[in-house]
């Protein structure tokens, strides 16, 4: 009788497992080719206010929160297409694009989480690109956000990005930062 109950038990596992095999295979272990070091420096343009934003609102709270006389209060969210320049200049040369969402995530304190795809549109790293998912004080001149990932060229990254305000008008939010990124990736 009990064994009869565990075959019927194996019978049903089985039938509804079934469906499921298939989607995966074990390979032997994943053996990393040698890790290289990269240094990127670029500047990305980061522009609320105009005819063309890079960065555009998208969500804020439909109440007074901390900061809600910036164009950033605490609890709005912004997407961005944020081109990435070699000088500071936008003229000086687009060399990819800043694409995700930033919040403004700080209450005592203005600061922004970013999520971040940094992607190359130009040169030896082009289609390829780093993900950063960091806290971003930019009220502080210097900070450090980490990369957490990366793409093409940049697969398995880690590493962090140095960053310095260029120029800022806190009452449009618009900015310019400088950025100094160690990447390392394989
Ligand atoms: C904000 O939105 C919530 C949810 O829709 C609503 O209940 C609330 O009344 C709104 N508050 C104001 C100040 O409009
Ligand atoms: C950027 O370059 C353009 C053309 O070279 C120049 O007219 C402009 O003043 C420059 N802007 C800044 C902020 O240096
Ligand atoms: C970058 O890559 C894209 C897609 O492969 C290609 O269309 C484009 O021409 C490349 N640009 C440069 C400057 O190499
Ligand atoms: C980036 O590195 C350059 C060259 O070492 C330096 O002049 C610049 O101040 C650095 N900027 C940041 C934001 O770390």
């Amino acid at each position: 009788m009990e064994r009869r109950l565990i075959l019927t038990w194996v019978l049903v596992l089985c039938t509804a497992m079934a469906p499921c095999q298939g989607y995966y295979s074990h390979s032997k272990p994943y053996v990393p080719p040698k890790e290289k070091v990269t240094k990127l420096h670029f500047f990305f343009h980061d522009i609320i206010s105009g005819k063309n934003p890079t960065a555009i609102l998208v969500a804020r709270p439909n109440f007074s929160t901390a900061f809600n006389d910036t164009p950033i209060p605490f609890g709005s969210v912004y997407a961005t297409d944020d081109p990435i320049t070699v000088g500071p200049n936008l003229t000086s040369g687009v060399i990819g694009n800043a694409r995700g969402l930033w919040t403004s995530t700080g209450q005592d304190v203005l600061t922004l989480v970013v999520y971040w795809d940094i992607g190359f549109t130009q040169g030896k790293f082009n289609g390829s690109s780093i993900s950063v998912f960091s806290r971003n004080p930019i009220t502080q001149t210097e900070r450090e956000l980490a990369i957490v990932g990366g793409r093409g060229k940049f697969r398995m990254a880690k590493g962090f990005a140095l960053l310095k305000t260029h120029f800022a008008d806190f009452s449009t939010g618009d900015a310019v930062v400088e950025c100094n990124a160690t990447v390392i990736h394989h």
